[in-house]
């Protein structure tokens, strides 16, 4: 770490290291006795200085730093040696696959994964802040935990991902669950091998937050989860700002990784054997847009749709910055698959400006037609929000007439949540639960509808699956994903997994299909 990161670092206790494990103990026993006020003062030490909305809404115009030189210190290399560990993920993609990082720093340290909390000398739990029940969860975890850390104070528990990168969140921790050995923030971590290091010989806990705009740290070790499908960053971070939306201020600001750093990561990943990627950004579409040469996703997509892998994915795109490029790549096909996710949010103008979406009902749907033209079987999926501030009955009938008119074949529904810190959480939350709920079911219904018409056109005909395994219901069938994304059981040879395979669809259901195998053709690209 250099000095400028050091000063960055909002570290609240900077540890000695000498001091051993039978301290734990006594400091658990006092840390148990102390008041929360006590706890607070103990902790909060003048130089610290927790993540701020109103300073991250400020963004300069900086530029990103990009490190090429992450490494693991010598002496770190084998601190987990016969050592267990368990991350358990909360969230979007972008934090499976920090998961994937996490594990991969872990595995370089000595430690191997276990499922078992009782077998894990070290949890972490990688927390999610985007709607309540999301930060309900993981505290209720803690409190599930518990038991474990009293029981055996040498086991490191950690809370790290979006919810770390609240200051209500870190406040709650210390005061309510000081058990907690380590928090660190999405920015920092790149710095698990020393904040481990300190967890293990320190005595307080180490909350490591940095509350910055993010640089991109290349060459991080990954410990991917399969031999099949990958996800690959493309960006980092959220400018958008959507008024009700807490990643921007929990993940930073939009920065994209350099092309030939993804377009190797992909070629890798290609020589591997892996069958499809997933290019993965808050906002895929702005890709590009901070670079100092004129380079965008549809400029990424078109040098990505050469190499030799079947299958490429990208999530998520954001319809303002959908650009004719783009569409214009995406339509040669070839490996670039047709299935695009374009989160809508509400069907109303008048919502969608609240929102601060930066379109309208009728941009998105001039979008749709774009794409529709260019790609006439392209499916289409979205995320809505029922129930925003104000949102009257006339402003969801418009949500349900764009699904409609758009004939989105799934979608996340969620129901509004306030989140602190953002715009819309200053706006009375005033759509009652029960109206919130009726309009959630509603919603759900028609795209069940929707979904389930979509799946009856696959009646009889022949489709490529990629087969991911044996299906979790029933192991004598194996189950995998179409170009479109529609999940497939079948009857098949456990040898075809992994591989493309062609597919009769017999039976159709809501969400999902059956089929049998097409012998012949098995396709091994
Ligand atoms: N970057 C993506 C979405 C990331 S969050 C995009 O812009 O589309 C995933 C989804 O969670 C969002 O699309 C939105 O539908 C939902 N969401 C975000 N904040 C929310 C909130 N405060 N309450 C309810 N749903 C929310
Ligand atoms: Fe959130 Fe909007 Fe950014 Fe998506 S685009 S992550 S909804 S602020
Ligand atoms: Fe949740 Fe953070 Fe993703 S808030 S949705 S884990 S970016």
């Amino acid at each position: 770490m250099n000095e400028k990161q050091r000063l960055e670092s909002q570290q609240i206790n900077q540890k000695s290291s000498a001091d051993v494990k039978s301290d734990a103990n006594d400091n658990l026993d006092r840390l148990k006795n102390m008041s929360s006020d006590e706890l607070i003062s103990r902790y909060f030490q003048t130089t610290y200085e927790p993540p701020n909305m109103r300073k991250a809404k400020k963004r300069l115009k900086k530029d990103v730093d990009i490190h090429y030189d992450f490494d693991i210190p010598l002496e770190m290399r084998a601190i987990g040696k016969g050592k267990k560990f368990l991350i358990r993920t909360y969230g979007c993609q972008m934090n499976e696959h920090d998961t994937e990082v996490m594990a991969g720093i872990l595995t370089q340290m000595g430690y191997t994964p276990t499922e078992d909390t009782n077998d894990a000398d070290i949890i972490l739990l990688n927390t999610c802040a985007i709607r309540e029940n999301a930060e309900n969860k993981v505290f209720g975890e803690l409190g599930h935990l518990k038991p474990l850390k009293l029981e055996n104070p040498d086991l490191i528990l950690g809370v790290c991902g979006c919810m770390s990168q609240e200051e209500s969140v870190v406040n709650r921790i210390l005061k309510k669950h000081p058990f907690v050995d380590l928090i660190f923030g999405t920015h920092n971590i790149h710095r698990l091998p020393q904040l481990i290091n300190e967890a293990m010989f320190g005595k307080e806990m180490v909350v490591e937050v940095w509350s910055k705009e993010g640089d991109i740290i290349e060459n991080l070790p990954k410990q991917r989860k399969g031999k099949i499908k990958a996800w690959v960053n493309i960006m980092y971070g959220c400018d958008k700002f959507c008024t009700y939306c807490i990643v921007p201020y929990t993940r930073g600001k939009e920065r994209s990784r350099m092309p030939e750093d993804i377009i190797q990561e992909v070629r890798h990943l290609a020589a591997q054997g892996y069958k499809e990627i997933t290019l993965l950004g808050q906002n895929v579409n702005a890709y590009g847009k901070d670079l100092e040469f004129e380079y965008g996703l549809g400029d990424l997509m078109e040098e990505i749709s050469k190499i030799d892998i079947p299958r490429v994915r990208f999530t998520t795109s954001h319809p303002r910055d959908f650009d004719d490029r783009l569409i214009e790549v995406l339509a040669k096909g070839g490996n670039l698959l047709d299935h695009i996710h374009l989160p809508v949010q509400s069907g109303s103008s008048d919502i969608l400006r609240v929102m601060a979406r930066r379109y309208t009902r009728e941009s998105y749907l001039e979008l749709v037609r774009k794409i529709r033209e260019a790609m006439p079987n392209a499916t289409l999926t979205t995320d809505i929000i029922v129930g925003f501030p104000n949102e009257t009955d006339e402003q969801f009938e418009e949500t349900m007439t764009l699904v409609e008119e758009v004939g989105f074949e799934s979608a996340y529904t969620f129901i509004y949540s306030p989140r602190e810190g953002t715009p819309s959480a200053r706006w009375e939350d005033n759509i009652p639960m029960e109206v919130k709920k009726e309009r959630l079911q509603r919603l759900n219904a028609l795209v069940n509808k929707q979904s389930a018409e979509a799946m009856k056109k696959y009646q009889g005909e022949t489709v490529k699956v990629l087969v991911e395994g044996e299906s979790k219901k029933d192991p004598d069938v194996l189950s995998g994903y179409t170009e479109r994304n529609k999940l497939v059981n079948f009857k098949g040879p456990k040898s075809v997994i992994g591989e493309i395979v062609e597919v009769k669809i017999t039976n159709t259901k809501t969400w999902t299909l059956d089929g049998e195998m097409v012998e012949s053709a098995v396709e091994v690209k």
